[in-house]
């Protein structure tokens, strides 16, 4: 039987948080949901004290929705800082962050800036326990929309092995609850889907199931230092990962059921 906890969860409303914060109350832990909408801010740390009074462990899910390697930058190590500093005056035991698998070698952009995020978050104090996740099937409709111009959509050339946001969600709570599982890293754990795919075929499985441009064209940005990254596999989860479905046709069913 697992002991319930309480458990803050930063970034409760987006993607990934929603789902956290459902997995944590369908296992009966005490949850502390925030986000700037109720008026706890990660990144000035206004509030933060105050929201992690009594908290046990932190589940870190906050994003800055910018992809400018500066500014995701100084969002992600402010973050950090102000979680373990928050954290340490509200006695927090430990925080579990999520990044993204395969960013080692990445120099541009948002992946960059959750390598910095990486690295501040383990400066400590607190214990920190990091799951990287494969990109989310979530991300596909998002990814879609910024490539679309007119009727076509131009979809970066990637390679990944997309995950659901309630898989990583599942696997976040985990560690959460199961300090243990902290010794499996080997060296990050991580987290990825059943198989393999594009990200341009999977826009094209989307707009095909929901609608949106009539044409999804892959396209590969030679001023983006991460191309090759995104290109030859990088993005890839390692042996050691655990792989859990449903695939990304599977999940697009089940969100989006066909009308009858
Ligand atoms: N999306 C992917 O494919 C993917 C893949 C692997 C890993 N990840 C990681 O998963 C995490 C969550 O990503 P996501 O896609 O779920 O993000 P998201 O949907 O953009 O959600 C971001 C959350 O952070 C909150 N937030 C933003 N600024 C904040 C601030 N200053 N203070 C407090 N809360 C703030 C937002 O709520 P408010 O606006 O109300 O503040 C929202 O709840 C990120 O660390 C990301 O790097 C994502």
């Amino acid at each position: 039987m697992t002991t319930t906890k309480k458990i803050a969860v930063a970034g409760a409303t987006g993607r990934l948080g929603k789902h956290v914060v459902d997995v944590l109350t369908e296992q009966g832990h005490e949850v502390v949901a925030f986000s700037r909408k109720n008026g706890v801010d990660i990144e000035t740390g206004a509030g933060l004290v105050e929201a992690l009074d009594g908290v046990q462990v932190v589940i870190d899910a906050s994003s800055t929705p910018s992809a400018d390697k500066d500014i995701a930058t100084e969002f992600f190590t402010a973050a950090a800082r102000n979680l373990h500093e928050a954290g340490l005056k509200a006695g927090v035991e430990r925080l579990v962050v999520v990044s993204i698998i395969g960013i080692d070698n990445t120099t541009a952009g948002y992946n960059a800036a959750k390598l910095a995020h990486e690295q501040r978050v383990l400066e400590g104090p607190l214990p920190v326990q990091i799951l990287r996740a494969a990109q989310f099937h979530e991300l596909v409709e998002v990814m879609t929309q910024w490539g679309t111009q007119g009727d076509v959509a131009y979809v970066a050339k990637m390679r990944t092995q997309l995950v659901a946001a309630r898989t990583v969600a599942e696997a976040l709570v985990d560690l959460a609850v199961n300090p243990a599982l902290e010794s499996a890293a080997a060296p990050f754990p991580e987290i990825a889907g059943p198989q393999p795919e594009t990200m341009a075929g999977a826009a094209a499985l989307f707009t095909a199931r929901v609608g949106g441009p009539s044409q999804i064209v892959e396209s590969s940005d030679p001023d983006n230092t991460d191309r090759e990254a995104f290109e030859d596999g990088t993005l890839l989860p390692g042996p050691h990962a655990t792989l859990a479905g449903p695939t990304y046709a599977e999940w697009l069913e089940a969100t989006y059921p066909a009308a009858n």
